[in-house]
């Protein structure tokens, strides 16, 4: 493996793990195939856009002559695909995109790996395709896929298609389902970043229904470090979680949130819930750290460090919520923070 595409690349996790890799290994090239679609940011690779090991390549993966023109120009062996639509609440509002991207795409890079007899294929996946997990329980790889929202069940279809490449034409295929991410240049859309940067401003934080939904809020660091492992010990055909295996409340998140950057409770909004939210995800990781993995970090460092990332980073923040931001902002919560203030009578 030394030429890696790494669709999706210039998105929040992506980004990360092309950094991670030209750091860790000096002979890899890494090729940025990406869309830039609302998500998609170059200001998240601004720090390697010198390195010469470093290849963009503005594209959709659901365009299989520009995959495979890719693949065949920087002599890629291996395909990493982060390239995804993944906010939840844009999947209930407009599932479309995650269709064309999710499913179809996933496609088209599976059959461009297939035809051109690449090494391997990761695909990057979420704990959300488990669905709902009830307390006391955990989800391991074998579980049934019960996916509840159009983007889980969009990711779930991607994992489909790829185990089913692996067993039909002996694809070489893993899979990783992560748990949530945190960390720097994660889109401002996602609860930790919207709540962390609308803290900085002093204003509310819109949190859906009791807010004692549960998840794994893992450091993006740890979860490139796992899919670095998976690539280099993954077994073909296999999943592997990753996580750190604990889950804490949102409720719980927005406290260690608002004391990293000295903001009161007083800014907590209860509104209107996420149709069909799934009140707990949880994973069984024994599986990925048998290949030698843990992560470092735990929920409450990687909250705290990503806090005071966007305290030290307007530059990066400031210009995305200023700009379209501000429509999917104001569709997304006007009306909800305005029931929560009692101006919105039924
Ligand atoms: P993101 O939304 O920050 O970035 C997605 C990237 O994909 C963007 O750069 C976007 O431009 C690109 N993209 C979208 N459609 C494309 C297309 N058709 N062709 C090419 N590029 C396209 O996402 P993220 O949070 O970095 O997530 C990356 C992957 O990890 C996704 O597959 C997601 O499902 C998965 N995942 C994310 C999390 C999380 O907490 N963020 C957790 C587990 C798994
Ligand atoms: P999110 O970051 O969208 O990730 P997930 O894909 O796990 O839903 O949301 C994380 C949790 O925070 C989830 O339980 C939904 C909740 N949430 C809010 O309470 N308010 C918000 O504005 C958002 C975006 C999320």
């Amino acid at each position: 493996m030394k030429n890696i595409l790494v669709a999706g690349g210039a998105g929040f996790i992506g980004s990360n793990f092309v950094v991670y890799m030209l750091n860790k290994y000096p002979n890899y090239h890494l090729v940025v195939y990406d869309k830039l679609t609302y998500a998609g940011n170059l200001d998240n690779l601004l720090e390697v856009s010198d390195e010469p090991r470093y290849h963009f390549v503005k594209g959709d993966i659901g365009d299989a002559a520009a995959v495979e023109a890719a693949v065949r120009d920087y002599n890629v062996d291996t395909i990493v695909n982060f390239a995804a639509e993944t906010h939840v609440d844009r999947s209930i509002t407009n599932p479309d995109a995650f269709i064309q991207t999710n499913v179809y795409g996933t496609y088209v890079l599976l059959e461009a790996a297939r035809r051109l007899g690449l090494e391997r294929v990761n695909q990057v996946s979420t704990d959300e395709v488990y669905g709902h997990v009830p307390h006391g329980a955990s989800s391991v790889e074998t579980d049934p896929l019960a996916p509840r929202s159009p983007y889980a069940a969009s990711k779930a279809s991607g994992d489909l298609m790829a185990l089913a490449f692996y067993t039909t034409y002996g694809l070489p295929v893993t899979i990783t389902r992560g748990a949530n991410n945190v960390g720097p240049y994660q889109y401002p859309e996602k609860a930790v970043p919207l709540f962390a940067t609308n803290a900085i401003d002093h204003q509310p934080l819109p949190v859906y229904g009791d807010g004692r939904q549960m998840r794994d809020y893992q450091w993006v660091g740890d979860h490139c470090a796992a899919i670095d492992v998976v690539l280099h010990q993954g077994k073909m055909g296999e999943v592997y979680n990753v996580g750190t295996g604990q889950a804490m409340e949102n409720l719980a998140m927005i406290e260690i949130l608002l004391k990293a950057l000295e903001r009161p409770a007083s800014l907590v909004r209860h509104v209107k819930d996420r149709p069909g939210h799934d009140r707990r995800y949880s994973l069984n990781v024994d599986k990925i750290k048998a290949l030698g993995w843990e992560p470092r970090y735990t929920l409450v460092e990687a909250i705290t460090m990503t806090a005071h990332w966007y305290r030290d980073n307007e530059w990066w923040w400031r210009k995305i919520k200023s700009g379209d931001y501000q429509v999917y902002y104001q569709a997304q919560y006007g009306e909800r923070l305005r029931e929560a203030a009692g101006e919105v009578m039924e």
